[in-house]
Order: structure tokens, then sequence, then C-alpha cells
């Protein structure tokens, strides 16, 4: 059962593992471009300081720099194991730069790779879907590179009508929905 987690301290020994398994490769939704270098350590360490970095962007008390929307950042737990849950990363933005409007979207994903084709992006999207309805946010764009099927295939089972293709990126609108 795949459930949205705060990023919080009891799952860093599984998120270290998460984050290793994508081999310093970028992890989108993860937050890790807030990092210096924007690749996240596969340390407690450093999942403590993404924490610290990526909890205040939620807070509406705080002042956000002018180039950052307020951002939602959620551990994709597997609810059913208290063994090794952090299945992968979820971000939900608020709003739209001209940069998200354009390629990166309200939402950004990434499953751990040991935890692929188990149906956590699908859920994982329906209740961002089921978040962003709560926010008022109606339309979610969600984006995709055009060779990436596992992420199209996701975001059309959750109904997303493709606009269009800019640069490679396939721009999909969501129709939000409650839970
Ligand atoms: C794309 C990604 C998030 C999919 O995660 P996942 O948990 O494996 O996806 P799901 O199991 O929920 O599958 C969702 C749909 O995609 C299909 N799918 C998933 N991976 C697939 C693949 N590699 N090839 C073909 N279909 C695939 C599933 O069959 C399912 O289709 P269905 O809804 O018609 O049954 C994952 O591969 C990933 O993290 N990739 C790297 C990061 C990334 O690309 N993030 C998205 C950025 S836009």
């Amino acid at each position: 059962m795949t459930e949205l987690a705060t990023p919080s301290s009891h799952l860093l020994p599984s998120w270290v593992r998460a984050v290793a398994e994508f081999g310093g490769s970028r992890i989108p939704g993860s937050g890790d471009f807030l990092v210096d270098g924007g690749r996240l350590e596969a340390t407690e360490a450093s999942g403590r300081a993404l924490i610290d970095l990526v909890r205040p962007l939620a807070d509406p008390a705080t002042l956000l720099p002018e180039d950052l929307v307020r951002c939602e950042h959620w551990w994709l737990v597997d609810a059913s194991t208290t063994e090794d849950p952090v299945v992968g990363f979820l971000a939900l933005r608020h709003a739209l730069t001209p940069f998200l409007l354009e390629r990166g979207g309200h939402v950004g994903y990434a499953v751990r790779p040991s935890r692929r084709r188990e149906g956590h992006a699908r859920t994982g999207l329906r209740l961002a879907l089921a978040r962003a309805a709560g926010l008022g946010i109606e339309r979610v764009l969600v984006t995709c590179d055009e060779d990436n099927v596992g992420s199209m295939l996701t975001i059309e089972s959750a109904g997303g009508v493709l606009e269009d293709e800019r640069e490679g990126k396939r721009r999909y609108w969501v129709t939000s929905h409650p839970a």
C-alpha cells in the first residue's frame, strides 16, 4: 500500500537505501536541486540536511525566495512494511513558474529501481492529485520526457490529457479530484 509520508528522521535508514539505488544520478521529486551540486548523498547526514531544506518550503509561514514556489516534498512509502518502507519521492508544487509551466509541471516523482512496476508511481500521483484538489489546484500539469514510457503511462492512467510536446517534454494536464 503506497502512502505519502512527511520526510522525517525515523525514515532515514530506508531513505539512504533508496537514494543509494539511484547511484548518484538526479532523482525527480526528491528535492535534490536544493542541495549544492544537485546530487543527494546516500547518508543519513545528507537526508537530515534535506529534511531541513524541504520542510520550510511547504510551510505557509516561510517567506520564499523569488525563484521558488511553495512545494510539498513527500517520501513515497510502502505502508505494509516497516523493514525498508521508502519506495520513492514525490514533490507537489503549488504554483508554476515560467520554467515549471514549460517543463517541470506541478508534480515530480521517482520510484527506487528495486520497487518499480508495483504501482507506486500510479498511486503516488493519485494521492498527489487528491492533495492538489484540497489545495484548490484544479488543473495539474505533469510532464515527462518523450521517451519515458513508464512516466507517460503513469500520467495517462491518472487521466492526463496531452497538451503538447516542447523540446522533448510531453506536457499533460490532469484534473485533480478528491481521494
Ligand atoms: C517512471 C517511474 C516513476 C514509474 O514508476 P513505477 O512505480 O514503476 O510505475 P507504476 O508501477 O506505478 O506503473 C505505472 C504505469 O506505467 C507502466 N510502466 C511503469 N514502468 C514502465 C516501463 N519501464 N515500461 C513500460 N511501462 C511501464 C506500468 O505498467 C503502469 O501502467 P498501467 O497504469 O497502464 O498499468 C519510474 O520508472 C522512475 O522512477 N523512473 C525514473 C524517474 C522518472 O523518470 N521519474 C518521472 C519523471 S517525469
